[in-house]
């Protein structure tokens, strides 16, 4: 049995269900959940996509998802076996109205076979130009008026650009209540993440100094040694800006520049973090240059291993001018951070998977100390490193041993998990959102003034950028750390981006 309450009754559909989300992120979540005995005592997961498969062969190509991707890998235990029961699949034309009987059907199927009203969430894990469409089928069936018990959940990217995103929330608002939709920003998930809440909040020792009297500049780096993998037809449509800043970069500076909240009621910390947003300067469109600067990878060596370019990817136009990297300098014009800059940038290709945040502190007054206790002078850093594991680092002055007084930086680490925790212990993201859609909590969701706050802040360079095609592309080669302008964007201001030493 549990030691903790379960989320009520539930019946999942995902719509992708034949897709590679689903196969690599979300049936193996809700799997881990299944084994930690987080899934409710009922539940029900149907599958919908165009493919024709039936529930056995479905499940089968589920198993070889979880065999592959899974923290857990679906040993022989009997959890699979026990948890696939709950599994079907539902084969259906998304785009077609008729078909959405079937899904009514199911549901009342299913709710004789639960002997009550389960939750019923759509989780829409599909192209975003067929989101509007669904949406809107599905808010034409009568469940969807049951407001506390149906739940839609939509995957990014939530819209294309400010007024895709502004349509598709109006159209959702003309059907669901707001408590309904559950917009996806993964980042949010991620434990360490979390984490970041508890080190700012619970510790006497930051908040006195988190402001632009102790703080010289941010930075955020979110790089990945993969290139596009595959989903060159949905990255040529995207870009570094829109697929990595407009969300996941945007959302860990909220979670590093937010005031304190007063509880940790959803909408209370939601609105900590919309306040950031809208706090954040608006980059005018003459002023891009100086504040943006955007990259493509070129083929090249990766590890010892020959990489094509973004242009000679698998359904990438050759003559693409979509950027592989992107690196910004903002600033948020209030009383806690005016003129701190916060530097952030993304990539792939580059020289290490990490996500890392630096609070760069300004330096003591060094008068005190003999000159050559100046030479090796350094200010004081917090580093967060968000992945591939949650570490945090506190970089300090020390007398080096010995007669003379010369100073050392010596790095404070540690490591929020404990000594027996074990990688494949720690819940992934996704766990931790599907389990809070189940449960009815929005708080690691965006709202939609949360979304469309986001957008307003890329629009300028994206437009800028697409007006102004690049002339140097490729101008970066792989395993790299991004262009040499992302190095002049940073140094001008005398500041030097900071690279962790690798995960050993
Ligand atoms: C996704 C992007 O949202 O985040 C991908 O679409 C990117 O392009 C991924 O690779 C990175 O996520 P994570 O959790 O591996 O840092």
């Amino acid at each position: 049995m549990a030691n903790h309450k379960r989320p009520p009754a539930s019946l999942i559909f995902i719509f992708g269900g034949s897709g590679d989300l689903n196969f690599r992120k979300l049936s193996p979540a809700l799997y881990n959940l299944f084994i930690d005995e987080w899934m409710p005592e009922k539940f029900s997961i149907v599958g919908i996509g165009r493919s024709q498969y039936n529930d056995d062969d479905y499940r089968k190509r589920l198993l070889n998802g979880l065999q592959q991707f899974s923290r857990r890998k679906g040993e022989s235990n009997g959890h699979w076996e026990e948890f696939s029961k709950h599994i079907s699949y539902l084969p259906m034309d998304a785009e077609k109205d008729g078909d959405y009987n079937k899904i009514a059907e199911m549901i009342k199927a299913k709710e004789a076979e639960m002997g009550e009203h389960p939750n019923i969430i759509f989780y829409l894990s599909v192209a975003p130009q067929l989101m509007p469409d669904i949406a809107k089928k599905l808010g034409a069936l009568k469940i969807c008026s049951e407001t506390a018990t149906t739940r839609l959940v939509f995957e990014k990217p939530f819209g294309h650009d400010l007024k895709s995103a502004h349509e598709l929330n109006q159209l959702l608002m003309s059907m669901f209540k707001e408590e309904q939709i559950y917009r996806i920003d993964h980042y949010l998930g991620k434990e360490s993440v979390q984490n970041i809440l508890s080190l700012r909040f619970a510790n006497a020792l930051f908040e006195p100094i988190w402001n632009r009297r102790y703080i010289e500049s941010v930075q955020i780096t979110a790089a990945e040694t993969v290139g596009v993998e595959g989903r060159g037809g949905y990255y040529e449509n995207s870009g570094a800006l829109r697929d990595m800043v407009q969300n996941h970069i945007l959302q860990l500076m909220c979670m590093i520049a937010m005031e304190a909240p007063v509880s940790f009621d959803a909408n209370e910390i939601r609105n900590k973090k919309v306040d950031v947003l809208n706090a954040i300067r608006k980059i005018s469109k003459e002023d891009v240059a100086q504040f943006a600067v955007r990259g493509q990878y070129a083929e090249g060596w990766m590890k010892g291993e020959k990489v094509p370019g973004y242009k000679q990817e698998k359904s990438v136009n050759p003559t693409s001018h979509i950027e592989t990297f992107a690196a910004v300098k903002f600033y948020i014009d209030n009383w806690r951070w005016q003129d701190v800059p916060f530097y952030v940038r993304t990539g792939k290709r580059m020289n290490q998977k990490t996500t890392n945040i630096t609070i760069q502190f300004k330096n003591a007054p060094s008068y005190a100390f003999p000159p050559e206790a100046a030479e090796t002078w350094r200010s004081n850093r917090l580093t967060i490193s968000i992945q591939p594991e949650m570490e945090v680092r506190l970089r300090f002055q020390a007398k080096r041993l010995g007669q003379s007084m010369i100073l050392n930086p010596v790095d404070m680490i540690f490591n929020p998990s404990d000594d027996s925790h074990e990688p494949e212990d720690e819940p992934e993201a996704y766990e931790t959102l599907l389990l809070d859609v189940m449960e009815g909590n929005p708080t690691l969701f965006m709202r939609a003034d949360q979304v469309e706050a986001a957008w307003k802040i890329v629009m300028p360079i994206l437009e800028t950028w697409e007006s102004r095609p690049p002339v140097d592309f490729p101008n970066y080669t792989p395993d790299s750390w991004g262009p040499e302008d992302a190095e002049a964007l940073i140094a001008k201001d005398g500041h030097n981006w900071i690279t962790m030493p690798p995960a050993q």
